[in-house]
């Protein structure tokens, strides 16, 4: 089934919204099969925003990532890479639903307490390279039958 990387960045660990964010997805139906909390070197940092390299606020954001510690996640569930960006909502604050994490909680543009993998090859990207295979857990949750009327294909 569709696995995403999820991370508490360290102002939504500061503001303790790791459980407000966590129970969101849980009461969703997502299901986390790893979690850890751990502080992001800097070199760690880099390549996970390679992407952002030479935009005008990259070292700032290096520097916000890597300043406290995160909870890094990884969360599975059908679909659930777009399901969670939703859930997250827009990373300009004005654009941001009511409802969403960062429509309810964030008013910045770079502090913004959550980051979410946008897309199936960024999410496989980042699983590896934050979690060890042995750190993600494959379990069956006891509610899966209330949750997916499907048949059980993972
Ligand atoms: P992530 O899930 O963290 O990747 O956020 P995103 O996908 O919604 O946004 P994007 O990938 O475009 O930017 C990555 C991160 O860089 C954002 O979440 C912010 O923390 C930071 N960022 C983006 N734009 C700005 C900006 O204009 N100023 C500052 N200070 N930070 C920014
Ligand atoms: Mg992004």
């Amino acid at each position: 089934m569709e696995k995403s990387f999820v991370m508490v960045k360290p102002d939504g660990v500061q503001r303790e919204l790791v459980g407000e964010i966590i129970g969101r997805f849980e009461k969703k139906g997502v299901k986390v099969i790893g979690l850890k909390l751990m502080v992001i070197s800097e070199e760690l940092a880099r390549k996970h925003y390679a992407v952002h390299e030479g935009k005008s606020f990259f070292e700032e954001l290096i520097k916000f990532i890597t300043s406290g510690p995160v909870v890094a996640m990884v969360m599975e569930g059908e679909g659930v890479i777009g399901v969670i960006r939703k859930m997250v909502g827009a990373t300009k604050p004005g654009d941001a639903d009511p409802g969403t994490i960062r429509g309810d909680f964030v008013l910045d543009a770079g502090q913004n307490i959550i980051h979410a993998s946008d897309s199936k090859e960024n999410a496989e990207r980042e699983i590896d390279l934050f979690f060890a295979k042995e750190e993600i857990i494959e379990y069956s949750l006891a509610v899966r039958p209330w949750i997916y009327s499907l048949p059980k294909i993972d």
